[in-house]
């Protein structure tokens, strides 16, 4: 998209975060009547707004296209896949589209399985990741089947013993012949410090995920010639929100000297399969090259021939997502100025939950308002009964008040996908832009919706 972008003359002076400046698909154009206003690929986001209804999350189609297709490119030089991870956004138009894209799918739950069926996703796409699979999560999983497709699912990332005594178990219950046998790999800790939060950080030896490796190599070989299960794959995810080449460096390293090690050994693995957690911007934090993530993951896995499986979220669908939020009431307790908003920690928990940052600006730059407030620095806050009901703290936001459309910006990732009804408030609606046009993805709640299944 051709356009010139705006911030108010203050955001600059003040060298506030201009988040135009790295979301594609997102700018301010000038309006006739004065000031600029938001646009979302050829939408004016006032517009939809009014149509819409707020809360809303807003996604640009081009914009998921345009970074799968990126990382798709970065990676040309090796066999590899793009899995997308479910858990980040799973609205039914996101997989479909993603779908149609080539992707394939990480999932973490019987219920992630559950959409991708509903979308008519082959098991052959479908990597099933987690570290508390049911049986009988387990057990559908082994049955998935679409039409006349071949039995089961790609590929079944095992993240304790106990789990793969399970899988076993049931693979031998169903009693297929040898070459059914399901393809799984071991989750392994390589024990590195990584990701943005203490709570989105998972690769270190004291987190509950995946195995030590020394754990890990007696299951490779003990159930080296299973008649159950196939070892197929290894695979590690160090956490998410990771800003630095480094960790990830660090732990392909190590997977790709497993590889090694388990080949001496006589087990032959195809599949490296290394998680998510490339990070993105999402105020004034460097996010990573992508090309230089490539080359440092491709570096390792090339010379082993095996292919390279990935299970990015964030990264595909982080920047293509605001979330809309009409101001309120503006007022000022104790020294601080509030602006309260239609949108609330059940919508985005994510600053509450992980301390994140997202930029918020206002949707529309009005020429000159009257009863604006002066205060610059504002707490962004929702109607929810908790202190923790913030979408921003100390946010550089002149001149906001009633009325006034917001854009939460790059809420593609984990917004919608961690929202929930606390204080019964139905859930947003869902918007995709394409071009010119937009279609709501899923309908905003209604009341009813809430005390569904309830007596
Ligand atoms: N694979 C596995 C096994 C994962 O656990 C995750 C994310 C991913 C892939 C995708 O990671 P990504 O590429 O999106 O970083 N709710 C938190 C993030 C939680 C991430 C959980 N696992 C947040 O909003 O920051």
């Amino acid at each position: 998209m051709k356009t010139k972008k705006h911030l108010t003359v203050e955001g600059r002076a003040h060298g506030a975060t201009d988040p135009t400046a790295f979301t594609p698909e997102f700018a301010y154009r000038e309006r006739k009547k004065g000031g600029a206003t938001l646009w979302c690929e050829e939408v004016a986001l006032e517009d939809l707004a009014t149509e819409v209804g707020t809360p809303a999350y807003v996604y640009s189609r081009a914009s998921i296209v345009k970074a799968y297709q990126r990382l798709d490119r970065a990676f040309h030089g090796v066999a590899h896949s793009l899995c997308y991870a479910v858990k980040a956004n799973g609205n039914l138009s996101v997989l479909r589209l993603l779908a149609k894209l080539g992707s394939k799918f990480d999932v973490v739950s019987g219920g992630e399985i559950a959409r991708l069926r509903k979308l008519g996703v082959r098991g052959t796409s479908i990597v099933f990741s987690g570290v508390g699979k049911t049986r009988d999560e387990i057990r559908d999983a082994l049955e998935y089947r679409i039409s006349r497709d071949p039995v089961g699912i790609f590929l079944f990332n095992v993240e304790s013993a106990s789990e793969l005594e399970v899988l076993i178990e049931e693979s031998a219950r169903l009693g297929r012949s040898r070459d059914k046998r399901p393809a799984v790999s071991i989750r392994i800790n390589p024990d590195v410090k990584a990701g943005g939060h203490a709570h989105i950080s998972t690769g270190y030896r004291q987190h509950k995920f995946g195995v030590d490796w020394s754990e890990a190599r007696q299951l490779y070989l003990a159930h080296k010639n299973s008649e159950w299960i196939e070892w197929r794959g290894i695979s590690a995810h160090i956490g998410s929100q990771i800003l630095a080449i480094e960790p990830f460096a660090t732990a392909i390293e190590r997977v790709a000297e497993y590889v090694r090690e388990l080949k001496r050994e006589g087990v032959e693995l195809k599949y490296v399969d290394f998680g998510g957690g490339l990070g993105i911007r999402y105020t004034d934090e460097a996010a990573p090259d992508v090309d230089a993530y490539a080359r440092t993951l491709m570096d390792s896995v090339k010379p082993l021939g095996c292919e390279l499986l990935l299970e990015p979220g964030r990264w595909i669908v982080g920047p293509a997502g605001v979330l809309l939020t009409r101001v309120l009431y503006t007022k000022e307790n104790g020294g601080k100025t509030f602006v309260i908003v239609d949108a609330a920690m059940n919508d985005l928990i994510r600053p509450v939950l992980y301390e994140a940052r997202h930029a918020i600006t206002k949707a529309t730059h009005a020429a000159a308002a009257e009863g604006v407030l002066r205060e610059t620095s504002v707490d962004v806050v929702g109607p929810v009964c908790e202190t923790g009901d913030f979408l921003g703290r100390d946010v550089f936001l002149p001149g906001a008040s009633a009325g006034d459309l917001l854009a939460v910006w790059t809420a593609g990732a984990y917004g919608f996908s961690e929202s929930s009804n606390y204080n019964a408030r139905p859930r947003a609606a869902e918007v995709m832009v394409e071009g010119r046009k937009y279609r709501v993805i899923r309908k905003r709640e209604t009341l009813a919706d809430l005390w569904r299944g309830e007596e």
